[in-house]
């Protein structure tokens, strides 16, 4: 693949900075911890890092919350540590994808700031979404819980689609689209290759601010087909994508745009990722089909197809810092609805068969055509923590859906690395900022390192296997397969997961290269196990 299109089968690895490598002991993760940690990524054998914001912030949404986009939060080291963790990673031959947050910054940016301190009808408050009244100007509900509206003493209120800490920027103003270009530059100028773009989907809000009493969900699934509502999927916001891919495409070696989007349905979705805009977008339908072959296949069918439509390459995500992990997920009965978090008291997953259906899931995953994206930890076969205490709870979902949702904390927990070390070798605190389950200890990398079937061997297997086989740049031709499971073949490997209570026949003459658990001793599929095998 021709280097300038590194991404389209890359596999991207998520790195969310408080909670990967604590370097200098105070309980949160920073920049010098993940350099140090880098070379471990190129062994397990990714080909790029994604890392989740590590701007200046308050942290009220752990760094999606932005108060300085050009900055580095002294939590997590300078822009010094920033340009040593760019060029180590480029030096390991890995690509690195910055986190870029442009609905809303922090109400501690200095933009919200002078807004405040100008008042009504200044030229300030024109950069964000201020509207006068009695009352709030809409009926919209934040994405986290309550009024997405706040009234100052002032009288005006202030939009914000996710916490109160958190206004969204006004996106007809020129201004903030000048300053979001430059903020692009600044970053490229460093040697970035590319921006995870936040909340690519709500930028631009219909004009009229319509009513829509609907919950603003996002990350608890996504909207009904019907027309987008009235803050989502506007038609506006492509033109934006059209300006910020050309300042991308002035840069050499292949800088990308990649877009968190919840919308559907996929066709949707590709209007993310038409030639002049961006170059991928996560693919949440897939995150979110229940583990049932007939849906798996539809969905996978349906991303293709939207995607080659417009030329873009598929991408495909299991898990990340805003979801249960799909180890505790797919513990539930297959079909379960995904949940906004599990705590103490809530039904927990059962824990092995939650495992033994990730693997088998990041095997199918994993063998599919296009670019595939991981969570740190996932690799470890790391579950959500989900006997979490509500006492540490720092997700502003937990507190503003009045402890309705216990919000995503469980998946943020710092990940271990040592088994017998302090923080289970996150670092050299003996606490981190979000405690971290007994349970860590078995999952520890070090425990993991060489031992035949560990998760992180499987992991490290699949990659190189994905790799040599060209699989990221194959096409996908459904074999015939038991109704209870999905096989197809992808260049010269055949992949086949077996989701019944029988065991699948593997096909005549296969070599099994892979799998996600042992065979039978005929030879034959388990049940929720996966199989890579050349004919
Ligand atoms: C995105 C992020 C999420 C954050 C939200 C608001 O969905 O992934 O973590 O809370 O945007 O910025």
């Amino acid at each position: 693949m021709a280097t300038d299109a590194w991404w389209r089968d890359a596999v991207i690895y998520q790195i969310y900075p408080r909670s990967f490598a604590d370097g200098n002991g105070d309980g949160m993760g920073d920049l010098p911890g993940i350099t140090a940690r880098l070379p471990q990524l190129r062994e397990l054998g990714v080909d790029a890092v994604w890392l989740s914001p590590f701007y200046p912030s308050p942290q009220h949404d752990a760094g999606y919350d932005v108060a300085d986009y050009r900055g580095v939060d002294p939590r997590f080291g300078s822009l010094g540590d920033a340009d040593k963790l760019i060029g180590t990673a480029h030096d390991l031959g890995l690509k690195v994808i910055v986190d870029l947050v442009p609905n809303h910054t922090s109400s501690d940016h200095e933009w919200f700031k002078a807004a405040l301190a100008a008042g009504p009808g200044s030229p300030e408050r024109e950069r964000y979404i201020f509207r006068d009244g009695d009352q709030a100007p809409n009926s919209w509900q934040s994405v986290f819980g309550g009024s997405a509206w706040q009234q100052l003493p002032d009288g005006q209120w202030f939009l914000h689609l996710f916490d109160v800490s958190q206004p969204d920027l006004n996106w007809d103003h020129p201004e903030v689209r000048a300053e979001f270009l430059d903020i692009l530059r600044f970053w490229l100028d460093r040697g970035v290759d590319g921006f995870r773009v936040d909340v690519a989907h709500g930028l631009i809000k219909d004009a009229e601010l319509t009513d829509w009493s609907a919950p603003s969900v996002i990350l608890g699934g996504l909207e009904p087909v019907g027309p987008p509502p009235p803050m989502w999927d506007q038609e506006g916001v492509h033109e934006i994508y059209r300006q910020w891919r050309a300042v991308l495409d002035e840069y050499e070696g292949g800088r990308i745009l990649v877009a968190e989007a919840w919308v559907q349905p996929e066709e949707r979705l590709a209007r993310y990722v038409r030639p002049d805009e961006m170059h991928q977008a996560f693919n949440f339908p897939y995150l979110e089909a229940p583990w049932l072959p007939a849906e798996l296949r539809a969905v996978i069918d349906s991303s293709l197809a939207a995607n080659d439509a417009v030329g873009a390459t598929t991408t495909w995500v299991l898990s990340n810092h805003d979801v249960v992990r799909h180890a505790s997920r797919l513990g539930f009965p297959a079909g379960t609805k995904r949940m906004p978090g599990i705590g103490v008291g809530d039904p927990q997953p059962d824990q092995v068969l939650g495992l033994r259906r990730a693997r088998a899931a990041t095997l199918l995953m994993l063998g599919l055509p296009g670019s595939a994206y991981l969570y740190q930890g996932e690799e470890l076969g790391l579950p959500e923590h989900t006997q979490l205490p509500d006492e540490y709870r720092e997700d502003p979902a937990w507190e503003r859906s009045g402890h309705t949702e216990r919000g995503r904390d469980g998946c943020r927990v710092p990940i271990p690395w040592e088994a017998d070390a302090p923080s289970y070798g996150f670092g050299p605190a003996e606490a981190s900022w979000l405690p971290q389950p007994p349970i860590w200890a078995e999952y520890a990398l070090d425990r993991q390192v060489d031992v035949p079937g560990s998760t992180y061997e499987l992991y490290r297997s699949a990659l190189a296997a994905r790799r040599e086989h060209e699989l990221g740049s194959g096409e996908l031709v459904w074999l015939a397969s038991d109704t209870d499971a999905l096989a197809f073949r992808n260049g010269g490997v055949t992949v086949v997961t077996n989701f019944g209570a029988e065991p699948a026949a593997l096909p005549d003459g296969a070599r099994v290269l892979l799998s996600s658990e042992p065979l039978a001793d005929d030879g034959r599929i388990p049940t929720d196990v996966t199989v890579w095998a050349v004919v």
